[in-house]
């Protein structure tokens, strides 16, 4: 067990992502952050300095936590925000392997900037020798307002639009964005540097704040091989849709001719509003020029800009990749075929005058100064708009039903402390089906920490219970964080009151008390 240690010193710099200069939410003066690695077993020590001028946490988004809740980083739910000036060490054992990422999740702050990968090698990875260097390809949509510029107005009740909407966008920290102003210095294309004849592990995720994106390489098809973690068969496909905060492992060949190959990340807008066109930020609501690009070039090939044309687009924009072709390689335990718990949660958007994103027509108001796992161990009550979910059979299977009931957004929903099996997710339009006719895929279903809930459709997922604290689920876009589309489940309670939380996070909340008074 070895203990990795980093420092993140948090400070808002001035960078040019995509040519226009605005201040980031950086880590170390980085965006993205810097990218953390370990070994399965170790234990990542993460001393965070906060200098933003206004308080933050960091989320470890996909590892478990298991035993360490109150080291997951939600404000309100595990622990109190780290205040401006205040030291913080995140502490936490790695059980899991694969690929995941670390954001803030304090108000929007992770659009703003802070957000970085997090790798974690597994020495029994099968494809170890499948490939001779890795790489990562991050991506994300692009704001140039700083979020707390349009945030507020975007919450008030007088606004009558849709999300956010982004400027650009960017890979692996270099955007391309209509540089027509003075002030913007045109950008380079994320290049990517491989030799004939090699392999490559490409990294793929998609951090944004509401996009979802497909992803291709011109002439290299992609061979994928893990999924969030899991391992899975080999599934090779020309062009990869990947949807907010998910992760993919694909291999890739570089056994074309010597020359430039466009990388290309297309953006959709999955998040349609139902009653008018959206004014913040943006005036339009539909993804023109958004598309960006990188560059694979083999060596030997000029400094010059491809010529290559794109696989033609056959994956479904706002989707995930077909969960039925992915599976999983030696996964155990396996997915819980007998009874289960159920959870019935059903995801929506109120129209304005009361815009609100709800799940069982609550929305989620943190208190940040009283973290629930907190209340748990003392024994206070929840409220209807803590929107609560205790369940607390140790060991016990649990299957959360989101029913979806919108039909022009689709939600990529994720769950905290766990990953799960998606046993069932539903066409278009099958969100008023019986839930006892359920047809479940237990055939060895995909296993996961993000799944895209569907129009209108009914989506189940399981897991074990096995890991007491309070944990979220939420949708992963950010403007429907905002509007409290975010639940939490308060798993084996009884238990959770036996731990004590350290000393260091409880002191968090006096720190962030006294600086609000
Ligand atoms: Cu990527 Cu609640 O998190
Ligand atoms: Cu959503």
């Amino acid at each position: 067990n070895v203990v990795r240690n980093y420092t993140f010193e948090l400070k808002k710099v001035p960078l040019a992502i995509d040519g226009y200069s605005r201040l980031v939410w950086a880590v170390n003066g980085q965006y993205p952050g810097p990218m953390i690695r370990a070994n399965k077993g170790d234990t990542f020590n993460v001393t965070v300095i906060n200098k933003f001028g206004s308080p933050a946490t960091i989320h470890w988004h996909g590892i478990d936590q298991k035993g360490s809740n109150w080291y997951d980083g939600v404000p309100g739910t595990t622990q109190c925000p780290i205040p401006n000036g205040v030291t913080f060490s995140y502490v936490f054992n790695l059980t899991q392997s694969g690929t995941y990422w670390y954001h803030s999740h304090f108000v929007a702050q992770y659009v703003d900037g802070l957000k970085g990968l997090i790798v974690i090698h597994d020495p029994e990875d099968p494809y170890k020798k499948e490939y001779d260097y890795e790489y990562v390809l991050e991506m994300s949509d692009w704001y140039h307002k700083p979020t707390g510029d349009f945030v507020p107005e975007f919450r008030s009740p007088s606004y009558h639009g849709g999300d956010p909407m982004p400027d650009s966008g960017q890979i692996t920290g270099v955007g391309q964005w209509n540089c027509t102003i003075p002030a913007c210095t045109p950008t380079k294309f994320a290049t990517y540097k491989v030799e004939k004849g090699k392999k490559y592990r490409f990294r793929i995720i998609n951090t944004s704040a509401m996009a979802h994106f497909t992803v291709s390489i011109d002439n290299h098809p992609l061979k994928i091989i893990e999924v969030e973690g899991t391992i899975i068969e080999p599934v090779v496909v020309n062009v990869l849709s990947i949807n907010i905060a998910e992760r993919y492992s694909v291999i890739v060949e570089a056994n074309q001719p010597v020359g430039n190959y466009w990388i290309r990340a297309n953006m959709s807008n999955c998040s349609l509003p139902g009653n008018g066109p959206a004014t913040i930020n943006n005036e339009t609501t539909v993804f023109t020029n958004l598309d960006i690009t990188g560059i694979l070039r083999y060596e030997g090939a000029p400094d010059t800009l491809p010529t290559s044309e794109a696989y033609p687009a056959n994956v479904s924009n706002c989707h995930d990749q077909d969960p039925t072709t992915l599976k999983p390689i030696s996964l155990s335990p396996s997915v819980p075929t007998g009874d289960a718990t159920r959870i019935l949660l059903v995801v929506g958007v109120q129209p304005r005058p009361v815009l609100q994103a709800t799940i069982n027509n609550s929305s989620i108001v943190m208190d940040f100064s009283y973290p629930s796992n907190k209340k748990v161990i003392d024994g206070a009550g929840f409220i209807t708009s803590d929107n609560a979910y205790p369940y607390d059979t140790p060991g016990g299977a649990i299957e959360i039903i989101l029913n979806n009931t919108e039909r022009t957004r689709t939600h990529p929903f994720h769950l905290h402390g766990h990953s799960f099996w998606v046993v069932y997710q539903g066409e278009v339009g099958s969100w008023n089906q019986s839930l006892d006719s359920l047809k479940y895929n237990f055939d060895n279903p995909i296993y996961r920490d993000i799944v895209t809930l569907n129009e209108a459709s009914l989506t189940a997922i399981r897991y074990y219970a096995d890991n007491p604290g309070v944990w979220l689920i939420h949708c992963h876009i950010e403007w429907h964080v905002e509007m409290g589309m975010v639940a939490q489940l308060v798993e084996l309670p009884s238990l959770f009151k036996q731990s004590t939380i350290p000393n260091q996070v409880l002191e968090l909340c006096e720190a962030y008390d006294s600086s609000n008074s």
